[in-house]
């Protein structure tokens, strides 16, 4: 059942012999050699993802969200695809240049952009600041300003669209803190055109993430498409329509992935009449499923009532299960022809909510086996943090037979360096 299955969610992972390889490496290997936990991307699946967008949308920037895996290696393939960068602080600002992705291809979105941060985004005349509110307006005039600078703005606008995600995900309805109310969006097109050191050139809305059905962004891109209209009746120069990211990823065997060619279907045909260049800021669909994350079990633990799967991967390592109550799919790097049973996959930080699977149909397994957790790329070491004091992971790419390490593992030094004094 795994052959078939794994294949599924990324063509470049299957089983050679019982092994499971990922273009063409051992992950058992690579779990023995850089040890565990630990995430693997594939290249060529991060390349095909970003080329399949091009292809859809021939006239379109592609800003990759660096929020869904900042490795500036990672960052470097969706870079030398020729895409541009979504971002939402200094940080990602600094991972995307290090990636190589040119400022003039850089969007920066997010409701609380620091000073320091919105200097430094000015100082490197990022393509443009996708703004989410009146005073944001005001503060990134000020700066920019004082830097002798003009700043390229589109706002943020939320078109009120239920994206049928997970609440936690979806962003552009009316009662998130997201963007600036559709019915008003005008009156800060207004506030920002009087504004000496603003640019206005967009419109941006992102209405959320994970989504499946691709049919609430026709509405969203629907609404986006009559401001822009209304906008370029009044004299703005409306040059980009940024339609942000959201299209969901296979995390279950059953799910049906949507393609970048299905959303172009949905909102290309919106879009023929509009001169703007059309953004797009997919994250998830990029990198999510060209990664898996590594785990070795540590213990085998059996409570009549339950099976417990102790592996070495927490809720710190990978913590979608424990706050979304994701699913992601597991299944044994080596097929060793051992029988079905019923576990739940736990790591080994002191929370219930520690889970990365629950009563799921597993292989049997003993304490030093390996799991792969798939589609794991996106949102996985990106939110990984030190709770339980522990180390973060490491990660590896793989392309093509060949694999390099492109973030080392933590050390104890590195969780102590913090604390002087003592
Ligand atoms: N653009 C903006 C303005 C965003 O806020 C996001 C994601 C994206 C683009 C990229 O969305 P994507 O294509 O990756 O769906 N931690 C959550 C996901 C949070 C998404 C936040 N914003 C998870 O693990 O499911």
């Amino acid at each position: 059942m795994e052959r078939e299955e794994v294949k599924a969610f990324n063509p470049y992972l299957e089983y050679v012999g019982e092994d499971l390889h990922l273009e063409g490496v051992s992950l058992e290997k690579l779990a023995r050699e850089f040890g565990t936990p630990l995430y693997v991307y594939s290249a060529s699946y991060i390349r095909d993802k970003i080329r399949a967008y091009k292809e859809a949308f021939p006239d379109a920037l592609v800003c990759y969200a660096v929020k869904a895996n900042f490795n500036p290696h990672v960052v470097a393939v969706a870079s030398s695809e020729g895409a541009g960068a979504d971002i939402v602080s200094g940080g990602e600002l600094l991972c995307a240049l290090k990636g190589g992705i040119p400022p003039e291809r850089i969007v920066y979105a997010g409701v609380g952009k620091t000073i320091d941060e919105i200097k430094l985004a000015v100082e490197k005349e990022i393509l443009m600041f996708n703004v989410e509110s009146r005073e944001e307006l005001y503060v990134l005039n000020k700066v920019a300003g004082d830097l002798g600078k003009k700043a390229r703005v589109a706002i943020r606008v939320n078109p009120d669209v239920d994206p049928k995600t997970h609440p936690y995900i979806a962003t552009g309805m009316k009662k998130s803190k997201f963007g600036v109310d559709f019915e008003t969006a005008k009156e800060e097109y207004k506030i920002a055109d009087s504004l000496e050191n603003l640019e206005v050139v967009g419109i941006h809305c992102h209405i959320g993430s994970q989504i499946l059905d691709v049919s609430p962004y026709k509405e969203a891109v629907e609404k986006v498409v009559s401001l822009y209209k209304e906008l370029r009746e009044e004299g703005f120069n409306v040059r980009f329509i940024d339609i942000g990211g959201g299209l969901g990823i296979k995390y279950r065997p059953e799910d049906k992935e949507p393609s970048p060619k299905d959303l172009a279907d949905q909102v290309l045909p919106i879009l023929k009449d509009v001169e703007a260049k059309v953004i797009l800021e997919p994250g998830r669909s990029i990198v999510g499923n060209a990664g898996v994350l590594l785990t070795e079990v540590q213990f085998v633990k059996d409570k009549g009532i339950k099976r417990f799967f102790i592996v070495d991967a927490g809720m710190n390592d990978l913590v979608r299960p424990a706050i979304y109550d994701a699913y992601h799919h597991i299944v044994p790097v080596k097929l060793n022809g051992s029988s079905y049973t019923v576990a739940d996959v736990v790591g080994p930080i002191c929370e219930t909510g520690d889970f990365l699977a629950k009563d799921r149909r597993l292989r049997e397994v003993s304490r030093g086996d390996i799991l792969a957790v798939l589609s794991a790329g996106a949102y996985g070491m990106a939110m990984a943090s030190h709770y339980n004091v522990r180390v973060r992971p490491a990660e590896v790419l793989v392309e093509k037979g060949n694999y390099k390490l492109i973030r080392k593992r933590e050390g104890y030094e590195d969780l102590l360096r913090p604390f002087e004094g003592l």
